[in-house]
């Protein structure tokens, strides 16, 4: 039987609430088709900070190579200064273990009502591939007499060869696999040095791969053809800022936030990569049990896929998709469903149903 070590990390606010869920229905999968999960619990994030002044300890990254994957929700308390839960948890993650995909599906699930009019989950169907290591997130810069009249703060973004080459192979060798398109959504008409080179660099990579159609698009275009005509989009390869902003945006048209999953994926298989859903701790709601655990839980399936559990990760996704093609709401969606309810809901289908292998958008 294979086993799986997991490290879950549920960190802060809702992430309490559904990242236990999403472990259930992992746990529910995993009995099903066979396999085990090993699952290790670290109680790390901005509540972790408050007690012990780090977001992890010393030796947390040391601790997180043994897993073979780690399962994450969100870090961030609204009492914690914001600018420390990427630095000293998200980002360091990331980029030690060299998670330079950031891999988001955005996908309208079965019965679902988006705010897009007429848009069908034919419609609505690609991925965004937003860049996880360099760009415009490195916290590369500085605050000069900050607190003088004279004050000065510079984020100087970094973006190199070798960085744009391997997102850039990533995206097209995922657009084979799919419908074979590929959209760098770019700003180099205004960022004429860094995202320049970007675009250069996609383009060479572009052509390596001739059976793949590539097209280039600002960012401004990109958000409106987002809401206006998201059919055309297959594979969206971007950096890491406005990948961050228009998964929110990816999050929007699928109806809710609750729902965007994601996988920071370390190609490579050097180092354990990390599933999280797209949205942050929710401190709003934390607390209440209503948040929606969907985004969570595809995540769980995303990490399934990448563990080779190719099989049970379309059943998770199967399972998602009878559940929302049921009517079953939390509130964001208007619904009164608790947050336990749809884990249930998603736990019976995988246990009473038969499970169809899905053409499912899990791949990473
Ligand atoms: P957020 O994504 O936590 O929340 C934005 C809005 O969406 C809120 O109204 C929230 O209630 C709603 N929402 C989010 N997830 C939901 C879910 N599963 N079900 C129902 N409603 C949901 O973003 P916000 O408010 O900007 O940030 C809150 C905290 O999270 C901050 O400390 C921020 O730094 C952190 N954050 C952490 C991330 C991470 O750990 N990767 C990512 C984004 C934000
Ligand atoms: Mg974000």
């Amino acid at each position: 039987m294979n086993r799986y070590k997991i490290a879950a990390v549920n960190g802060d606010g809702i992430g309490h609430e559904i990242v236990p869920v999403g472990l259930q229905v992992l746990n529910t999968v995993a009995d099903r088709f066979g396999f085990q999960l090993e699952v290790t619990h670290f109680p790390w994030g901005a509540g972790y900070y408050r007690e012990h002044g780090d977001f992890m300890p010393a030796d947390g990254l040391d601790t997180l190579r043994q897993f073979d994957a780690i399962y994450f929700g969100a870090v961030g308390l609204p009492d914690v200064d914001d600018t420390l839960p990427a630095m000293l948890y998200t980002f360091k993650v990331r980029t030690n273990f060299q998670q330079y995909v950031n891999y988001r599906p955005v996908k309208l699930l079965a019965g679902i009502e988006g705010p897009l009019r007429n848009k069908t989950g034919q419609d609505i169907d690609f991925v965004v591939i937003r860049e996880n290591n360099e760009g415009e997130f490195v916290q590369n810069g500085k605050i000069v007499h900050g607190d003088s009249p004279y004050g000065v703060a510079t984020d100087t973004s970094v973006f190199t060869r070798f960085g744009i080459e391997r997102i850039a192979h990533y995206s097209f060798q995922l657009a084979r696999r799919r419908r074979k398109h590929v959209t760098n959504v770019t700003k180099s008409n205004t960022l004429i040095h860094s995202l320049a080179y970007w675009d250069r660099v996609i383009g060479e990579v572009a052509a390596q791969y001739p059976d793949v159609t590539y097209r280039k698009m600002y960012v401004d275009a990109a958000s409106a053809n987002f809401v206006l005509r998201p059919e055309i989009f297959d594979v969206v390869l971007t950096t890491n800022m406005i990948g961050d902003i228009l998964s929110d945006l990816g999050g929007a048209i699928m109806g809710s936030l609750g729902y965007g999953p994601s996988g920071n994926i370390n190609p490579e298989r050097t180092f354990p990569s990390m599933f999280e859903p797209i949205h942050g701790s929710a401190p709003d709601i934390a607390g209440k049990g209503i948040a929606n655990p969907i985004g969570q839980i595809w995540s769980g399936a995303l990490m399934l896929e990448h563990l080779g559990e190719t099989e049970a990760a379309g059943a998770v996704l199967s399972a998602i998709n009878a559940v929302t093609a049921q009517g079953l709401r939390t509130a964001d969606m208007g619904g009164t469903a608790t947050t336990q309810q749809v884990g249930e809901a998603i736990c019976a289908e995988l246990r009473n149903h038969a499970v169809h292998r899905s053409h499912a958008h899990v791949s990473a």
